[in-house]
C-alpha cells in the first residue's frame, strides 16, 4: 500500500509497533497467540492506522501520538475479518493470500482469537502510558467513539444488516446502511481519532468526519468493484463470492459503470471536504483519497 516515502515510513511504524504490543507467539496458552500474530502477519494494507496516523501529524502532532490508536485499530479491523470469513458469516477460506483463521486453526480459535484481538485493543486504548502526549480526556474521548464505531449501531450492526440480505431484493437504502457501517465507520473513526489525538479543533474534526465518510463509502464500493472484476492473487481473497452468497453490492445494484462513478464521486467529495486546510496539510489525505478508488487490492 506505500504510495510514496511518507506512507512507506508509516507502514514501517505500524508493523514495529504491531509486533510489541501483540503478546509474542509462544507466550501461554500458544494456540491462541499463534492465531493471533498470524492473522495480524498476513499481509494487511494497513490503510486505518496510516489514515489514523496521517490525520493526526496534520495538526502537527508527533507520529507516536497516533501510532498506538492505530495499532488498536487494525487489531480491531483484522478481528472483524476473522469474523467475516467464518461459515456462519461469508464462509470464506482465503484471506490475507493464506488459509483463512478458521481453516488454518479451526472454528474455535479463530472465534476466540478474534474476541482476543478486540479485547487488546481496548486494552491499548486505555492505557495512559502508551499516550503520553494526550490528555487521559481525550484518549476517553478517542476510545468511546471508537467502540460507538464498531458496535451494534456500527460495524456489527453493517454486518448484521449484510448477512439478513443475502438473496433479498436490490434495496439501495439497505446497501447504503451495509456498506456505511460494516466499513465506512471505522474507517471514519481512523481520521476523526487521528484528528482528536492530534489536537485539531471542532471544525478540523467535522471536515476530517466528512471526509472519512465519503472515503469510507468508496473504500467498500470499490471492494465490492474487486470482488467482480479483481485478481485473487493481488486481492489475497477469493472473487466472486458476493455473487455467490448472494450479497447486495453496489455493481449488483448499479452496474459496473455507475459503480465507479459513484466511488469516483466520492472520492471528489472528500477531496473538497479538505478545502480549508492549505494544502501542505492536506496533501497526503488527499493522497490516500485517490488511492482508495483506483487501487487493484
Ligand atoms: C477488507 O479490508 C475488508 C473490508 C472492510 C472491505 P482491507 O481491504 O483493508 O483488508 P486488508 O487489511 O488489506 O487485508
Ligand atoms: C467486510 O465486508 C466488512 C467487515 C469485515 C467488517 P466484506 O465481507 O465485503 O469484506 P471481504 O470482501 O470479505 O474482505
Ligand atoms: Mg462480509
Ligand atoms: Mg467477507
Ligand atoms: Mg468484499
Amino acid at each position: 500500500m506505500p504510495l510514496n516515502s511518507y506512507f512507506a515510513e508509516i507502514s514501517e511504524d505500524v508493523e514495529k509497533r504491531l509486533d510489541i504490543l501483540t503478546p509474542p507467539a509462544d507466550l501461554y496458552p500458544p494456540s491462541i497467540h499463534q492465531a493471533m500474530r498470524y492473522s495480524l502477519f498476513a499481509g494487511g494494507k494497513r490503510l486505518r492506522p496510516v489514515l489514523a496516523v496521517t490525520a493526526c501529524e496534520m495538526f502537527g502532532a508527533s507520529r507516536e501520538t497516533a501510532l498506538p490508536f492505530g495499532v488498536a485499530l487494525e487489531m480491531i479491523h483484522t478481528y472483524t475479518l476473522i469474523h467475516d470469513d467464518l461459515p456462519a458469516l461469508d464462509d470464506d477460506d482465503l484471506r490475507r493470500g493464506k488459509p483463512a483463521s478458521h481453516i488454518k486453526f479451526g472454528e474455535s480459535t479463530a472465534i476466540l482469537a478474534g474476541d482476543a484481538l478486540l479485547t487488546l485493543s481496548f486494552k491499548l486504548l486505555s492505557d495512559t502510558r502508551l499516550f503520553p502526549e494526550v490528555s487521559a480526556e481525550t484518549l476517553l474521548k478517542v476510545s468511546a467513539m471508537t467502540a460507538e464505531a464498531i458496535g451494534s449501531t456500527g460495524t456489527i450492526g453493517g454486518q448484521v444488516v449484510d448477512l439478513d440480505m443475502e438473496g433479498a431484493e436490490p434495496d439501495m437504502a439497505a446497501l447504503e446502511y451495509i456498506h456505511t457501517h460494516k466499513t465506512g465507520k471505522l474507517i471514519v473513526a481512523a481520521v476523526k481519532g487521528g484528528a482528536l489525538l492530534g489536537g485539531a479543533d471542532e471544525p478540523a474534526v467535522k471536515a476530517i468526519t466528512t471526509y472519512g465518510r465519503n472515503i469510507g463509502l468508496a473504500f467498500q464500493v470499490t471492494d465490492d468493484i474487486l470482488d467482480v472484476e479483481g485478481d485473487a492473487k493481488l486481492l489475497g481473497k477469493n472473487p466472486g463470492a458476493d455473487q455467490a452468497s448472494g450479497k447486495l453490492t453496489y455493481p449488483a445494484l448499479l452496474g459496473m459503470d455507475e459503480s465507479k462513478q459513484f466511488a469516483g464521486r466520492l472520492v471528489a467529495n472528500a477531496i473538497d471536504s479538505l478545502s480549508s486546510f492549505p494544502d501542505e496539510r492536506s496533501k497526503h489525505l488527499k493522497s490516500l483519497a485517490e488511492y482508495i478508488a483506483k487501487r487493484t487490492h
